[in-house]
């Protein structure tokens, strides 16, 4: 009977199995050794460590071990054994290597070891297969459970909202279009101007650059919702925070002030980095060694702390007296830019930061009027290394105000119906935020790029796998 394979993560978190004959399956990380004993070592996937196969000449001839070059994918069958060297619990003494595909030392792109990162964003299609970017998708997946393990414990139901819409939830416009029209000869009106009628749903459509209009519609129905898909921005902000397609959470609360999200937010990322403290200690560990020895300390500081709550206009002063030279000059009514966030969080606070009642110029038209008249009830929580991770508010609820303000920002009126009878109807205090799911991976993997915490980054100019 053909024996079942093992995979290295459980080889190494199963004592009983030394001793037993196992087989394993994965790909070469290296191979090295002399005339009489060589030692490979295997990975697949499943954990940042290799599993040592230990090769005695004796039993195998020349013609199965030429092929045997970093990057071949082999099935080893073997004995599991205490392992007599250093660097390793246990190894596997093989008995047979079947090799199911080789990989040319000549054109193998990773055949050394020590690529920088921006060498490896060019070989998208393999650089899962480093240690570094197997400990990033390995923590990625472990959050993504977390997020929705976090909000299933307390109540919430998973909303997926549209990814093709019509409305423009941010009301920034940066939006990538999608069509079936033929873009060389679009139908045209009596005008001269696009015939969108035409077009696949009858009207003039995008790509969504966020969920929370329709997960306000799930609120006001369900009372706690969260969403958890792609959003898709057309900023040329060709920066290490942006991408143009990037995920996002957004939970969206019936019955929850301001205080409450603030609350809300705090718990879910202190959750979400406890949560990869526990279950990925091992590639944390190793990021921590190899990129950056104060990663641990890091997380382990944003759980413990609590974070600083207060007023943007209390936010100016401290960033307006610090006597500090920004690239961009700050006064009320700017928009805060990373370098500010960062000085307010990494060398004022000391710790995370959320700012809020921001001026209503550069906030969206959603966002709770504060009877100031200056200000809305907006948040944003602002982390060591990245800025802003969370931006969110509590909603105006109120229909005149919000149609006041919508009238006031010129946002076209019969594209935003539906979500106006939220207010008609049965209209209540709620409120909700958005975590920019790629920078919750940056801070928690102290990777320094965000084309590095998704398999596949989009950003101006690149779009190759
Ligand atoms: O602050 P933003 O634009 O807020 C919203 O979209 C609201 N609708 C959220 C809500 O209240 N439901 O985006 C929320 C978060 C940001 O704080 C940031 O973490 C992330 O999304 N984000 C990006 N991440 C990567 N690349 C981009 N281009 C991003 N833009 C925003
Ligand atoms: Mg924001």
């Amino acid at each position: 009977m053909a024996l079942n394979r093992t995979k290295i993560i459980d080889i190494f978190a199963n004592g009983e199995l030394i001793g037993t004959k196992v087989s394993v399956k994965g790909w070469v990380r290296s191979r090295r050794g002399n005339k009489f004993i060589q030692f490979i070592a295997l990975n697949d996937g499943s954990t940042i460590h290799n599993l040592q196969i230990v090769v005695n000449l004796e039993q195998f001839d020349d013609e199965t071990l030429r092929p045997i070059t970093t990057g071949a994918s082999l099935h080893v069958e073997g004995t599991l054994v205490a392992s007599q060297g250093k660097g390793q619990s246990v190894e596997v003494q093989a008995e047979s290597i079947e090799v199911y595909g080789t990989a040319d030392p000549e054109t193998y792109p990773l055949q050394k070891k020590g690529h920088t990162l921006e060498f490896l964003r060019e070989k998208a299609h393999l650089r899962m297969r480093t240690n570094t970017f197997g400990a990033v998708f390995r923590i990625r997946h472990h959050l993504a459970f977390a997020v929705h393990k976090f909000f299933n414990d307390r109540g919430f139901f998973y909303l997926n909202t549209p990814l093709i819409t019509s409305s423009d939830a941010e009301g920034a416009g940066e939006m990538f279009q999608v069509t079936t029209l033929n873009v060389k000869m679009p139908p045209r009106d009596e005008r001269g101007s696009i015939d969108y009628s035409k077009d696949f749903f009858g009207k003039r459509t995008s790509l969504t650059v966020s969920g929370q209009l329709e997960g306000e519609l799930g609120a006001t129905s369900l009372g706690l919702i969260y969403t958890f898909g792609p959003t898709f921005r057309a900023e040329k902000s060709n920066t290490p925070r942006h991408l143009a397609e990037f995920w996002m959470i957004e939970p969206e609360m019936a019955f929850y002030e301001i205080e409450d999200n603030m609350d809300l937010a705090e718990e879910f990322i202190k959750y979400c980095v406890s949560y990869a403290l526990e279950h990925c200690r091992d590639d944390i560990e190793f990021l921590n060694k190899m990129y950056d020895n104060t990663l641990i300390e890091r997380l382990e500081h944003v759980v413990k702390e609590q974070f600083v709550r207060l007023t943007y206009t209390e936010g100016i002063d401290i960033l307006v007296n610090s006597g500090k030279k920004f690239e961009f000059p700050v006064k009320w009514g700017v928009d805060l830019q990373s370098e500010h966030e960062r000085y307010l969080v990494e060398q004022h606070f000391k710790r995370p930061v959320i700012l809020t009642d921001y001026p209503k110029e550069i906030k969206a038209f959603y966002m709770k009027q504060n009877d100031d008249g200056k200000t809305v009830r907006a948040m944003d929580v602002l982390f060591p290394q990245i800025g802003e991770i969370i931006g969110g508010s509590q909603r105006e609820e109120s229909y005149n105000k919000l149609m006041a303000r919508i009238e006031e920002l010129h946002i076209p009126m019969k594209d935003m119906w539906w979500y106006l009878e939220t207010r008609k109807f049965g209209t209540v205090p709620h409120s909700g935020f958005g975590l920019g799911f790629e920078r919750l991976v940056l801070f928690v993997t102290g990777m320094a790029n965000i084309r590095d915490v998704i398999a596949f980054p989009r950003t101006p100019g690149n779009a190759e796998y």
